[in-house]
């Protein structure tokens, strides 16, 4: 978002961009109880895109967690995002299984880290929660996606996160935001999602920074009580 609704990145409107994707969600059957969103909300560094944010998602009707993205300005989004029924870097039980969000932002910099104070932070949630099966949400891949800009550019620690993530033995899940375009596979025996941009997607595969003509994307899941779930990717309005 731009606090302008005229905001354009890369010659797409992003308001109305995100906009075609709620107006998919909402002219739908397929309805949901919660909503991840993974970063990198605003391009403009003003509290006014938070609020053009919030206004706009508030339809959804249902809690929203929300992760920092490296384009964020936590000081902005925090207060924003901390209102219900948006939730930031939070935690909630849900039947069987336990949602995390982490920060996995660096100041200044486009690439992540999930930090040593953070992954404490994490380790206590989970140590405190009784929950079978645990999803972890954050805005950088922890793995490599082939792609040698976007290399440069993801979660420094990536290895050692999804190592600490196994120990619990009880993560099934990881979703992430940051590189555009779809990933689902499996790392340390977790499943790790990644969903394209609700705005313009990257080129797959490239190794210079390359914009891929593909339409926004969300993504369902649907959270198993036996530890799976059946998750799709929906393209929206592609022709
Ligand atoms: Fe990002």
């Amino acid at each position: 978002m731009f606090a302008d609704a005229d905001g354009e990145l890369r010659g797409t409107n992003t308001q109305a961009s995100l906009q075609q994707v709620l107006d998919h969600y909402h002219a739908g059957d397929w309805r949901a109880q919660r909503a991840l969103i993974t970063g990198d909300l605003i391009q403009d560094n003003s509290a006014e895109a938070y609020e053009r944010f919030r206004e706009l998602l508030l339809p959804l009707n249902m809690r929203m967690h929300c992760v920092p993205g490296n384009h964020d300005v936590r000081d902005l989004m925090r207060p924003v995002c901390n209102r219900p029924p948006f939730s930031y870097c939070a935690t909630e039980e849900v039947g069987d299984w336990l949602l995390v969000g982490l920060d996995s932002c660096i100041n200044g910099e486009a690439g992540g880290a999930v930090t040593p104070q953070e992954l404490q932070r994490f380790e206590a949630i989970v140590a405190a929660s009784p929950a079978k099966h645990i999803m972890v949400c954050l805005h950088h891949p922890p793995v490599a996606m082939g792609s040698k800009w976007l290399d440069t550019v993801g979660l420094k620690n990536g290895e050692e996160l999804l190592r600490s993530l196994q120990q619990t033995g009880r993560v099934r899940l990881l979703v992430f935001g940051h590189v555009h375009q779809p990933y689902d596979a499996e790392h340390h025996g977790i499943q790790v999602i990644g969903t394209p941009s609700t705005c313009r997607q990257f080129k797959p595969g490239s190794d210079d920074f390359g914009v891929d003509d593909r339409p926004p994307a969300y993504r369902r899941i649907t959270l198993h009580s036996n530890g799976n779930n059946d998750n799709e990717l929906i393209w929206v309005n592609e022709s």
